[in-house]
């Protein structure tokens, strides 16, 4: 390949990740990793309803339990166990032994957590509702098709920055 022949390769390849980084941009969000509880962590005597109530968990989104690892563990179990402290027949063992554990929210729905070994009674339990991203959510409800027009009127104008980019860096 001669080395104008690379150039041009190059800035293509740029050219295609960068259009494909904008249009990700314009309908998808990053996916954020909350930690439990904030700066107060995963310890009893929290009041992790509170703390939820803050924060908005969108699909995608990870929950990050920071422990003491020689107390504390976390489990997720179903709402009846949540609101009984029931620490048997869990869901998932989410604890792996380094007091920092990390839990991807896959589905739109409601997911509880609580630690074993007496410690829910103390507060150590959390409920978590997920809901699913929409794009671009605006104040006034003008929809079409399940996208808002404003969201589509970003994505029209996100496309239109992105090929400006490429035929910039193309003609260069
Ligand atoms: C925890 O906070 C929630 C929401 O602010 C409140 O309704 C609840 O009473 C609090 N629980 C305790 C045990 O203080
Ligand atoms: C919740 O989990 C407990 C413990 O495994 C189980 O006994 C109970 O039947 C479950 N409840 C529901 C509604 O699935
Ligand atoms: C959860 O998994 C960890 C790491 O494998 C293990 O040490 C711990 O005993 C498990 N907890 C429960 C309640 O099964």
């Amino acid at each position: 390949m001669s080395r104008s022949g690379g150039v041009v390769w190059l800035k293509t390849v740029v050219a295609v990740v960068s259009t494909a980084a904008l249009l990700t941009y314009a309908v998808c969000r990053p996916p954020v990793r909350h930690q439990v509880g904030g700066k107060d962590r995963w310890k009893p005597n929290v009041n992790y309803t509170d703390w939820s109530l803050q924060e908005t968990f969108y699909v995608g989104d990870w929950l990050y339990f920071v422990y003491d690892k020689h107390m504390f563990n976390v489990l997720e179990v179903n709402e009846t166990s949540f609101i009984n402290c029931n620490d048997q027949g869990f869901i998932f063992n989410i604890t792996r032994g380094a007091g920092r554990d990390v839990f991807e929210l896959t589905q739109p729905k409601p997911y509880y957590f609580l630690a074993s070994g007496g410690y829910c009674y103390n507060g150590m339990k959390v409920a978590i509702n997920v809901v699913e991203f929409v794009p671009a959510p605006q104040p006034s409800p003008a929809t079409s098709g399940g996208y808002t027009i404003t969201g589509i009127n970003q994505l029209i104008s996100s496309i239109t920055v992105a090929v400006w980019a490429v035929i910039t860096l193309l003609k260069n």
